[in-house]
């Protein structure tokens, strides 16, 4: 064993916390041989006190000030596990000045901060870690940062919202409408009783900035990210997938453009190919595609959430934040490397799509549609429809065009057009059709 025993400050004992804290208990004996380093937990911030956990903890531990961890010169090491982006802001912003290396798992706190507090760890030599933060269980940025270093990074491809691809997957092998399948992941514990994060793509687009970074060194801010949720699937739209041989997916896909030395970023819910490995990912799971023009394709899956999962990252990161405290200077932290990368913008993406339009039961409206993807310059693969309920008075169908590839740009100019068309009804349902093509 090497030196005194490190101490470790904790803040947050909920879903995480709590894990953490057990699993940094349980495995005590395996950590400490493997890392050669002995450690004891030395405070807990919480918010209350009083409050009656599931897990059993020394009181005198607990503190309901986080300053306390910060302030207290024999921590060694803090774990930010409080959640929001304030405080937690506040919290690491102070651990980072004082020295102490950080581990956090807040994806949130990053998206918003990540850039300013990268710089603060540059400049205090001080580490960040946040293996958590992406993905839960899975280790993609210990991956990305380390194991994959050599490879330049054509694309980065996944499902990471286990909430949203819960809802997906019974929506597509149940036949459930989105409101019953969130109502039974909700049932179930796979969901928040305020999902809004997972639905609208916003929990998925905050994971991607980070691997966005840290595939490509560039610390980008929310407003680099293009973001539409799953609220307008419909069970329909999963026929239609099924009978062109694709599954529907929320993807994170971020895609690097050499020419214009800028990074196309986006969450969307998209066709992936039955074929694709993606395409199997069910319920809370997730996966993330990486190609690298050494490495090749390579496939990340596991637990995406989940206090065990995302435990199991979070004293990863504590082991590497520990051998840092052994070690000063050798900086295993993430730092910034590309800071000139920028965002593509959305409308110059490119991909095929899948349009589905209610309409009226009447002739011509395929023709009218036609004219106007026409008009734009966009190209139709095939047209597709199926009859739609009648709300009593006129009968309404969906009708379906896949389009070849298009400037999602351009695909926006058309619907405003076809928007106008007294004979479509609603807001269409736009899909991307993802290729996989690696470059
Ligand atoms: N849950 C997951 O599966 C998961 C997966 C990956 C990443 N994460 C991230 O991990 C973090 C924690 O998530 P969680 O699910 O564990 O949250 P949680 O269950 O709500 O727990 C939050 C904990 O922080 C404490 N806390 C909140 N504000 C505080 C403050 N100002 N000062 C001191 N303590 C404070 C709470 O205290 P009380 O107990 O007294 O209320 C509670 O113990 C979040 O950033 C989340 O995004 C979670």
């Amino acid at each position: 064993m090497v030196g005194e025993t490190l101490q470790i400050g904790l803040a947050g004992l909920g879903t995480v916390g709590s894990g953490v804290y057990e699993a940094l208990l349980r495995n005590r004996d395996l950590l400490e041989a493997r890392a050669q380093i002995s450690y004891q937990v030395r405070r807990i911030a919480v918010r209350d006190k009083t409050r009656k956990r599931g897990v059993e903890v020394d009181e005198t531990l607990l503190t309901d000030d986080w300053r306390d961890l910060v302030d207290d010169d024999e921590i060694d090491i803090v774990i930010e596990l409080i959640g929001g982006t304030t405080e937690a802001y506040q919290l690491v912003r102070a651990a980072l000045e004082k020295g102490k290396p950080v581990v956090t798992g807040n994806k949130a706190l990053l998206a918003e901060y990540g850039s300013t507090l990268f710089r603060l760890s540059r400049e205090k030599g001080v580490p960040l870690y946040f293996e958590a933060s992406c993905g839960g269980g899975i280790p993609i940025v210990q991956s990305l940062q380390h194991s994959l270093i050599c490879n330049k990074v054509s694309a980065v491809v996944g499902i990471i919202n286990g909430t949203s691809n819960y809802v997906l997957t019974a929506m597509d092998k149940e036949g459930l409408s989105l409101r019953e399948a969130l109502q039974q992941a909700q049932s179930l514990g796979y969901a928040e009783p305020d999902p809004l994060l997972d639905i609208n793509g916003w929990d998925a687009a905050h994971k991607g900035l980070i691997l966005a970074m840290l595939a490509y060194g560039a610390p980008l801010g929310s407003e680099a990210i293009s973001v539409t949720g799953i609220e307008h699937i419909e069970p329909v739209d999963f026929s239609f997938a099924r009978r062109l041989g694709y599954t529907i997916k929320l993807l994170v896909v971020i895609r690097y453009h050499e020419r214009r030395n800028a990074l196309e970023l986006r969450v969307q819910p998209s066709f992936v190919p039955q074929q694709h490995l993606l395409s199997k990912v069910d319920g809370v799971f997730n996966a993330i595609a990486v190609c690298g023009d050494i490495v090749g394709e390579t496939i990340f899956y596991g637990r995406g959430a989940g206090k065990n999962p995302t435990s199991s990252a979070v004293v990863g990161d504590v082991v590497l934040a520990m051998r840092e405290c052994r070690l000063p200077g050798y900086h295993t932290g993430f730092l910034p490397y590309a800071e000139g990368v920028k965002a593509l913008p959305v409308e110059a993406t490119e991909t095929s799509c899948y349009v589905r339009f209610r309409v009226k039961d009447c002739h011509g409206v395929i023709a009218s549609i036609a004219t106007i993807f026409s008009q734009h310059d966009i190209g139709i693969a095939a047209t597709s429809s199926a009859e739609g309920e009648h709300d009593g008075t006129e009968g309404w169908n969906h009708l379906v065009f896949m389009l070849h590839v298009c400037c999602w740009g351009q695909l926006q100019e058309a619907l405003g057009d076809i928007r106008k068309l007294p004979t479509v009804v609603g807001e269409p349902v736009v899909l991307r059709i993802e290729s996989f093509q690696t470059s």
